[in-house]
């Protein structure tokens, strides 16, 4: 049984880089009519209210997108800005599903996938009016070997674990082996959290040994690194991202630090495996 919500979470620091590098991936492969498969292994609820109970009993949308003043970020992440301020005022948080269904277009389609009993019928009600999207209660895992390569021309990937069970580390790497071999062109995306810096570095040892190019990871950490106090910030790995990403999370992250993080934290941009 899963007991991971997202509803406590949502909006966190975790959350704006995750979207931010979502969202600036599709905005630029949107740009070509090609059309495109979005897959999310690890959809959520799709959206969250702020100031529900669940929201409040942490409030870590605070330290996240309720600490940003959008007005001084960079007008590259005006797509995540398009869509996060509006909702933000309206009193809520979009998921990665539906931020990637507003930026996607009639010709592409998403595939969700969301074990959780409670949040799975909530992202189904979301979408039910979507004829692009497909909502499973599935192994999100499981599905890439279904899912690739994809009739479409283009496939982006967001693998999104809680990492609530250790093996969530080495079923991501499976997970991206299983894609990348099935459609190599594939952009795949993964969150993880830095709680260990030494597992998160083990872990992205074992994603570089696997052979595959062109691997980035872009971090923002709201304090220096610890054993095991907790979660100090977070990541997000990259695999075939459009080549504009690095500049642009090069411009945005010191400023999303400055807003977010105390003195002691720190923001990485780095390719990890060439072209
Ligand atoms: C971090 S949350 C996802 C947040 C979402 N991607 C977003 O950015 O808005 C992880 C979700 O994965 C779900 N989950 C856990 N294991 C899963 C699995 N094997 N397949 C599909 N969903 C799973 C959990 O119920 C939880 O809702």
């Amino acid at each position: 049984m899963l007991s991971y919500r997202h509803a406590f979470h949502a909006g966190n620091y975790a959350d704006v880089l995750k979207h931010i590098v979502l969202c600036q991936s599709l905005d630029y492969l949107i740009q070509k009519p090609a059309p495109i498969l979005y897959i999310d292994t690890h959809a959520g609820a799709g959206q969250y209210a702020l100031r529900s109970k669940k929201s409040k009993q942490t409030d870590e949308y605070k330290n996240g997108i309720g600490a940003l003043d959008f007005s001084k970020l960079p007008e590259s992440i005006n797509s995540y800005k398009k869509i996060v301020q509006p909702a933000f005022s309206a009193g809520y948080y979009p998921g990665s599903p539906l931020l990637a269904a507003q930026m996607l277009r009639e010709q592409d389609k998403l595939s969700l996938f969301e074990m959780h009993s409670t949040d799975c019928p909530l992202l189904k009600q979301l979408f039910e009016k979507d004829r692009r999207v497909r909502v499973n209660d599935s192994d999100g895992y499981h599905s890439l070997k279904a899912l690739l390569p994809a009739k479409q021309a283009r496939a982006v990937v967001l693998i999104d674990p809680s990492y609530e069970v250790k093996s969530d580390f080495d079923l991501v790497v499976e997970a991206i082996k299983n894609a990348h071999q099935r459609m190599a062109t594939a952009v795949i995306m993964v969150w993880y959290p830095i709680v260990d810096r030494a597992r998160v570095e083990k872990f992205i040892k074992s994603i570089c040994n696997t052979g595959i190019r062109d691997i980035w990871r872009y971090e923002l950490a709201m304090q220096e690194d610890s054993d095991g106090y907790g979660m100090t910030g977070s990541g997000m790995l990259v695999i075939n991202p459009p080549w504009v990403l690095a500049k642009q999370m090069r411009e945005c992250l010191p400023l999303l630090a400055e807003q977010m993080v105390s003195e002691s934290g720190y923001f990485v941009v780095e390719e990890l495996v060439g072209e």
